[in-house]
């Protein structure tokens, strides 16, 4: 009689276990070349993610030239294709720039946008950056929105508000269906190719810190699905540490995406 309590209780717990579960975010792991990178290093990178048994999404981000040929080689795999940057406007006198029309005919499902290079090298700011994100939405491309606080910024203890600031002025005045299509990219400034990783703890608290930000701003529910990635020398040894964190949905890899196995061994911790 105990045992067939037992069971019945078992499949009940069972039977409505999925009704309260979180939902589950795809872990999403996108590799940003930089200015790096060329056509030898396609095929190698693509064989290598193409053998991976995982779930989890992959992109590979290398330069504009690279796009097309790349989404050739990207044909028939897993891997997604994504672009480092985009011009705000649809077209244009703007010599050297690149319109999100342009990223569509490649094939480009991702652009990372508001990266520290580019607010640093570039003078982009929150407001240039908004323009960037509502542009590639438009066009149904998700952007990687890059956010994140200098050595100097968190020794005054000032990483949160600089982080609340980007997330609300980048993201202020978008339709919540367009922001399920977004993906932040966490990446504090002195981490990224300096070989110093925020800690697990360090990376999950600002990643909380953007859902609560994410929940304010939009719902709750927003921000529960939100792919949140942590950026800055993630290597294949501190990947796996990373990637359980609670709030960690993958990872914006820089250097290591530019070695096949050392990306697809970050790709498999996920
Ligand atoms: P890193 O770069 O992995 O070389 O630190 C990360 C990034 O800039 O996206």
């Amino acid at each position: 009689m105990q045992f067939v309590a037992l069971f019945f209780l078992l499949l009940l717990t069972w039977k409505i276990n999925p009704l309260l579960e979180v939902p589950v975010r795809t872990p999403l792991i996108a590799g940003n070349w930089k200015m790096n990178g060329n056509r030898e290093l396609i095929q190698p990178m693509v064989d290598a993610l193409r053998s991976l048994s995982t779930t989890a999404h992959m992109v590979i981000c290398p330069p504009f030239p690279l796009l097309g040929v790349s989404a050739d080689a990207l044909q028939e795999s897993p891997v997604m294709l994504g672009a480092q940057n985009v011009h705000e406007e649809v077209s244009g006198a703007y010599t050297g720039e690149v319109a999100v029309s342009m990223l569509k005919e490649c094939g480009v499902s991702y652009c990372i946008v508001g990266h520290s290079e580019r607010r640093q090298y570039f003078q982009e700011d929150n407001a240039l950056i908004h323009k960037k994100i509502k542009r590639l939405l438009q066009s149904a491309i998700h952007p990687i929105y890059c956010v994140g606080e200098t050595l100097q910024e968190r020794e005054a203890g000032e990483q949160e508000a600089i982080v609340s600031s980007q997330i609300t002025t980048g993201l202020s005045d978008i339709a919540l269906d367009d922001l399920r299509r977004c993906v932040i990219a966490y990446e504090p400034v002195w981490a990224i190719g300096t070989g110093h990783t925020a800690t697990p703890e360090q990376a999950n608290d600002m990643h909380r810190h953007i859902r609560g930000l994410i929940s304010a701003l939009a719902s709750a529910d927003v921000a529960e699905q939100m792919q949140i990635l942590y950026g800055g020398s993630v290597k294949p040894n501190n990947a796996k540490e990373l990637l359980a964190m609670s709030d960690i949905d993958g990872a914006l890899v820089g250097g290591a995406s530019l070695k096949p196995e050392d990306f697809a061994a970050i790709v498999q911790a996920a």
